[in-house]
């Protein structure tokens, strides 16, 4: 299952697509809001290709990276022409989103995940995510993500829940994805010590065979 999805993130057709996309809208629009911000230290959890990190970097955000993907990696390091190769490869690198233990609880004033909680392969490690986001994340910090929710269509597949499971569905051409609700992603997160600071909107954007239904939060870590 594992090599299945890693497969999907490595496809080099896939990978370039990726690598050639802007910065996403909902983070350009966030960082104008600097009042949220107590510090400028930002994890990228699943790069990607790169977008988003470029776009950071060029804000002056001190940037980390990570992703499961080499390829994705090697893209995100490419984009960030203005840094040293050396620099490239502390910052940027493979990991999985579930276990940062190569950082130090409450680093992070603002952490991106967009498109990447979904990819979970089993309800532990969906968990397991948002408990090590929700970790590594400064108290006041910021999350912003966007993931799949249930009743997503892509390349005209419907998820089917997995019988027994909570969140998972399958049936995708990459395989499983772990599919939560705004209201239960608001559930998960507020387990977690964070709270919705503006609604957690559910989008929905049809291209061509596949209707993406999104969960859009932006999140603050509680100070206690
Ligand atoms: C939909 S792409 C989004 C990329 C980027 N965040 C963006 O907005 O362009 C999802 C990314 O998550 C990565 N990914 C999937 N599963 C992961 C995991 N368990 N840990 C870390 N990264 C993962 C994939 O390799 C892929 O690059």
């Amino acid at each position: 299952m594992l090599e299945k999805r890693t497969e999907f993130w490595r496809d080099p057709v896939r990978v370039q697509s990726f690598a050639e996309r802007e910065a996403d809208h909902r983070l350009v629009e966030l960082v104008s809001r600097s009042e949220l911000f107590q510090g400028k230290r930002v994890l990228d959890l699943g790069c990607g290709g790169g977008r988003n990190s470029r776009f950071l970097v060029d804000q002056g955000w001190e940037l980390w990276a990570i992703d499961l993907s080499p390829e994705m990696v090697n893209k995100t390091r490419a984009r960030i022409e203005s840094w040293s190769e050396s620099r490239r490869r502390q910052r940027i690198f493979v990991g999985p989103m579930d276990d940062l233990s190569w950082v130090k609880r409450e680093v992070f004033h603002l952490v991106i995940a967009l498109g990447v909680y979904h990819n979970a392969l089993s309800e532990i490690e969906f968990l397991q995510t948002i408990r090590e986001t929700s970790r590594v994340l400064s108290p006041g910090g910021v999350l912003l993500a966007a993931s799949f929710a249930p009743g997503t269509i892509l390349d005209g597949r419907v998820g089917e829940q997995i019988a027994g499971s909570r969140w998972l569905y399958t049936g995708y051409t990459m395989g499983s994805l772990c599919l939560l609700s705004a209201p239960e992603y608001d559930a998960v997160f507020a387990a977690h010590g964070l709270e919705p600071i503006q609604k957690t909107r559910t989008v929905e954007r049809q291209i061509e065979n596949s209707i993406r239904r999104t969960v859009n939060g932006l999140y603050q870590k509680k100070v206690v």
